[in-house]
C-alpha cells in the first residue's frame, strides 16, 4: 500500500544517501515546489542545507517577510535573504520589450544567486524542485521543431557552471504530489494552496516599462484582489489570479474632480497544469465590487476591466 508517508520516508533516504555529509543549497522562490524540495532536505540533513532567497523587487506585498519568517523562523533553516531590488529595478529601468525584460531577469538571477551561494564555503550539491512534468516539457519536443513562446526563467545552466550536483527529490512527482508530500511534511495548507507565482514576478504583470510608482499601485491592487476572492471562498476554484496594471492612463471623476489615472486588468483562470485555461466565470455583483474597492482603496488606478481571454489564444500572464 502506497502512500505519501513512505514515499517521504523513502525520498529522506535517497538524499542522505546521495549527499553524505556535503553541503547543500537550494533556491527558494516562495512557490509551493522550492518549498517542499527544501523542508524534505532540511528534514533528511538539517543544517547541511542553506537556502538562498533571492528579493528581485518583483515580489507580491509582503512576500519576502512572509517567507523569510517562515523558513528561518518557523522552520530554522540557515537561510540567506539577497535583497537585490535595487540591482534588478536599475537594470529593468527603461526596458519595455517583453523578451527583454525576462532576459535581464534570468541573467541577473543566475549571478546573483551565484554570488550568494558561494557565501556558503563548500557546497557540492545544488537542490531543486523539478517535478516530473518539467522533467517531461523539457524532452517532449525533441526531433520536432520546437516553438518559444516566452523565454521561461529558470536556473538551467547553472549546475555546471558552478561544478555542482543536483539534488532534485521531486522529479517522480506531479503537482498534487508535491501538494500532498507538503501537507505529510507540515507546511500549514494556506501556503501549499497557493496560485503559482511566475520567476519574473511582477515584471510580467507590468507590461511596458516597470517602474516603483506602478509596482507600488499594482501591488495593493492586487492584495484587494486576492483578499476579495477569499472572502468571496472563490481562492480555491481558481487556478491562478492577479491584477495586471496597465501601461495606460486614462480619466476619470472621482468626486467633484477629475482623475487621470492607470488602468488595471484583473485575471483569473482555471486550468489543470497551466497550458491551457478558461477565463473564471465571476458573477458581475463580485466584479462590480471588487472593480469598487480598488478605485477606492487603491490611490493611483481609476479604471478596472476583466480579461476574458482563453489560453489559448492569449497565454495566462501579459507578457
Ligand atoms: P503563460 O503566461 O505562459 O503561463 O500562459 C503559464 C504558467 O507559467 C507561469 N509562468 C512562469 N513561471 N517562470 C515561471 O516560473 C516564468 O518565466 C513564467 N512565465 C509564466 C505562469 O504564471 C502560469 O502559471
Amino acid at each position: 500500500d502506497w502512500t505519501m508517508g513512505a514515499y517521504r520516508d523513502e525520498a529522506i533516504r535517497k538524499i542522505r544517501e546521495q549527499v553524505g555529509d556535503a553541503k547543500v543549497i537550494c533556491g527558494l522562490s516562495g512557490g509551493v515546489d522550492s518549498s517542499v524540495a527544501a523542508v524534505l532536505i532540511h528534514e533528511a540533513i538539517g543544517d547541511q542545507l542553506t537556502c538562498v532567497f533571492v528579493d528581485h523587487g518583483l515580489l507580491r506585498q509582503g512576500e519576502a517577510e512572509e517567507v523569510v519568517t517562515m523558513f528561518r523562523d518557523h522552520y530554522n533553516m540557515p537561510l540567506i535573504h539577497a535583497d537585490e531590488q535595487e540591482l534588478f529595478l536599475g537594470a529593468l529601468d527603461g526596458q519595455s520589450d517583453p523578451e527583454t525584460k525576462r532576459k535581464i531577469i534570468g541573467k541577473l538571477f543566475i549571478d546573483v544567486f551565484q554570488k550568494h551561494a558561494g557565501e556558503v564555503g563548500g557546497a557540492e550539491f545544488l537542490a531543486q524542485g523539478t517535478l516530473y512534468p518539467d522533467v517531461i516539457e523539457s524532452v517532449s519536443f525533441s526531433g520536432g521543431p520546437s516553438v518559444t513562446i516566452k523565454s521561461h526563467h529558470n536556473v538551467g545552466g547553472l549546475p555546471e557552471k558552478m561544478g555542482l550536483k543536483l539534488v532534485e527529490p521531486l522529479r517522480e512527482l506531479f503537482k498534487d504530489e508535491v501538494r500532498e508530500l507538503g501537507r505529510e511534511l507540515g507546511l500549514p495548507p494556506s501556503f501549499i494552496g497557493r496560485h503559482p507565482f511566475p520567476g519574473p514576478g511582477l515584471a510580467i504583470r507590468c507590461p511596458g516599462e516597470i517602474t516603483r510608482e506602478k509596482l507600488e499601485i499594482l501591488r495593493k491592487a492586487d492584495a484587494v484582489y486576492i483578499d476579495q476572492i477569499r472572502k468571496h471562498g472563490l481562492y480555491d476554484d481558481i487556478w491562478q489570479a492577479f491584477v495586471a496594471i496597465l501601461p495606460v492612463r486614462t480619466v476619470g471623476v472621482m468626486g467633484d474632480g477629475r482623475t487621470y489615472d492607470y488602468a488595471c486588468a484583473l485575471r483569473a483562470v482555471t486550468s489543470v497544469d497551466g497550458m491551457t485555461a478558461d477565463y473564471y466565470p465571476f458573477s458581475h455583483e463580485f466584479l462590480g465590487e471588487t472593480a469598487t474597492r480598488i478605485i477606492n482603496e487603491v490611490t493611483g488606478i481609476n479604471r478596472v476591466t476583466y480579461d476574458i481571454t482563453s489560453k489559448p489564444p492569449g497565454t495566462i500572464e501579459w507578457e
